[in-house]
């Protein structure tokens, strides 16, 4: 439901952004329906390469971040809503680009339900994609900033690797008060791609009114 209303903003000509994860597969779905039905001629950038492969299930057209200029918009989900200046996200490990398309985009809209939505949470997992070279120093040096940290494993154990073949570090910090702070601390670690504080951009949430 939630991506069927956000399959209807799209318009005719538009350049679309593509976040990853559950909810944007379902977008795929809606949008692919509404583009065939009324044959609208709509291009989308995809964020990795899960979403990439859902969107050409679905017959969608694709293009490269490198060949268009601008997005016009950019949909995506979200771990959790802090409000509308701010997001967690990266649960699939798709942070980085996800923030790109996000950052390059004129509008962007996350689709969420009632449940990602959070005043504050005493104990904050955060993903950040560092660099493999040097990563237990990467490490150290994020524990010295307050966070608990994680590497994150594949089920087989292995590391996970992201699209950029990273790797993800998920970092529990209690009771956070300022993200943008703690994302600049973070952003300044030599080895730290990105974090998935998403902040200082503004979002159009759209989600299902309360019964
Ligand atoms: C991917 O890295 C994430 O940022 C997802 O956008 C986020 O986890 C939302 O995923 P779901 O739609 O599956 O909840």
């Amino acid at each position: 439901m939630i991506a069927e209303l956000g399959a209807a903003i799209v318009e005719n000509g538009m350049t679309i952004g593509l976040g990853s994860g559950s909810t944007m597969a379902y977008f795929v779905e809606a949008v692919a329906k509404r583009i065939n039905e009324e044959k609208l001629t709509v291009q989308f950038v995809p964020a990795s390469k899960t979403i990439e492969q859902k969107a050409l299930d679905y017959g969608l057209k694709l293009i490269s971040i490198e060949c268009v200029q601008e997005i016009d918009y950019a949909f995506d989900g979200a771990d959790w809503i802090i409000n509308k200046e701010t997001l967690i996200k990266g649960g699939g490990g798709s942070l980085f680009r996800e923030k790109k398309i996000l950052l390059n985009s004129v509008q962007r809209f996350i689709l969420a339900d009632e449940s990602k939505f959070i005043d504050r949470l005493s104990d904050s997992i955060i993903p950040i994609e560092i660099v493999p070279f040097g990563y237990t120093k990467t490490i150290h040096s994020i524990r010295e900033v307050g966070g608990e940290c994680y590497l994150r494993k594949r089920m087989d154990e292995e590391k996970y690797l992201t699209d950029n073949y990273n790797y993800i570090v998920d970092a529990r910090f209690s009771g956070i008060g300022n993200w943008g702070f703690i994302h600049e601390q973070l952003k300044r670690i030599q080895g730290v791609v990105d974090t998935g504080i998403f902040c200082n951009m503004e979002f159009q949430i759209i989600t299902l009114e309360k019964e």
